[in-house]
């Protein structure tokens, strides 16, 4: 199994959605005996924030891109490319002031190419990136899986809203949350690795 796994804590050796998706890289690889792993550190080598270089070299076909145009839409292209390549995401989504941490949002708006990843078509729009297996991890202070912030989770709903635009439908959410909740958090992160199904 080809397996892409995208890091966005800028947190290195200490994030716990880091040590989440680790483990959920690992039950990957056990599972799928020469499994490949390609890992993208989102925090330590950030793409790029969508500047109109970038949005005029997505909408101008690539016979006419200036050297310069050609230069912008290589972060999107080599992102597609892996994306495409995988078979299975892993996806660290710590949660930052209630939302992914921008970096990895600059990644998904460097992913998100009309007629590459989506197209539309009569029937409406159709993602163009099928037959993936998604996992994410999510890492929280609060509790947002339910109870009384569960209107706060903004991250499952938007991941699963554009990786479904995409085409990506089969997505497992896992979750390390409450990690600042006193006699929830100590247990967080083992309870979350405990309930891996891969
Ligand atoms: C700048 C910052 C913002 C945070 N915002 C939230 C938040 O909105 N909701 C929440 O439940 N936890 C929040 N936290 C707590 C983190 O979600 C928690 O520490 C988690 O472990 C971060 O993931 P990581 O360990 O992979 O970096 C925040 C932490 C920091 C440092």
């Amino acid at each position: 199994m080809k397996i892409l796994h995208l890091i966005s804590s800028p947190r290195g050796a200490e994030s716990i959605s880091l040590k989440l998706g680790n483990a959920i890289v690992e039950k990957l690889q056990v599972a799928n005996p020469g499994s490949t792993l390609v890992t993208k550190d989102l925090a330590l080598n950030p793409f790029p924030h969508l500047e109109e270089v970038h949005v005029t070299s997505f909408f101008t076909p690539a016979e006419q891109h200036s050297p310069e145009l050609a230069e912008a839409i290589k972060h999107s292209d080599e992102a597609i490319a892996e994306l495409m390549d995988a078979e299975a995401i892993v996806i660290d989504a710590p949660v930052y002031n209630f939302q992914i941490p921008s970096t990895l949002k600059a990644w998904i708006d460097h992913i998100c190419r009309a007629n590459k990843t989506f197209s539309y078509s009569a029937n409406g729009p159709e993602g163009l990136v099928k037959g993936k297996k998604v996992y994410v991890s999510i890492s929280s202070g609060g509790i947002y899986s339910h109870g009384p912030m569960k209107p706060y989770d903004f991250i499952e709903p938007y991941l699963r809203g554009v990786l479904g635009f995409l085409g990506m439908t089969d997505i497992t959410v896992y979750r390390a949350e409450g990690l600042k909740v006193p006699g929830v958090g100590e247990h967080a992160l083992e309870n979350a690795i405990d309930g891996i199904v891969v």
